[in-house]
């Protein structure tokens, strides 16, 4: 498997402006203010503390991707999101190990258009993995 580094918690929220002045209030730091992804429709915003980072992911829409998750699981995380430089090796050898994509890789306008797939598992649930490599 190649090294995937951990990049950032995502977080479902309903009022991201309220989600993110109460992380700040917890002494997280706004890092990239609330951008809006429209392929996805939702706002996104990233925060960091000590070696953290967590996404908000708040539905912009009623047909986003996040308004199903949203009824389930409130305001909660819900995925860890992996980087790796060398996107085919870690998308085989996980869709050869029990994670099963759930959409297919699409740019991430609030990752700078790196392209992000999402994949999931039965033990663990969901995880998002951001393609870094440099072609
Ligand atoms: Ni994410």
């Amino acid at each position: 498997m190649p090294v995937l580094k951990i990049h950032h918690i995502g977080y479902l929220v309903k009022k991201i402006e309220k989600a993110q002045k109460t992380f700040e209030a917890l002494g997280y730091c706004t890092e990239q203010d609330i951008i809006y992804d429209d392929i996805r429709k939702v706002n996104i915003c990233f925060l960091v503390k000590d070696d953290y980072r967590v996404e908000l992911v708040s539905p912009a829409a009623e047909d986003s991707v996040v308004s199903g998750l949203i009824k389930k699981y409130k305001n909660s995380p819900y995925h860890i999101c992996y980087e790796t430089d060398d996107f085919p090796a870690a998308y085989d050898e996980l869709t050869s190990n029990g994670f099963i994509a759930i959409d297919t890789p699409t740019p991430a306008p609030a990752l700078n258009n790196c392209e992000v797939v999402f994949l999931s598992n039965a033990a663990i649930g969901m995880i998002e993995l951001i393609n870094r490599s440099r072609s």
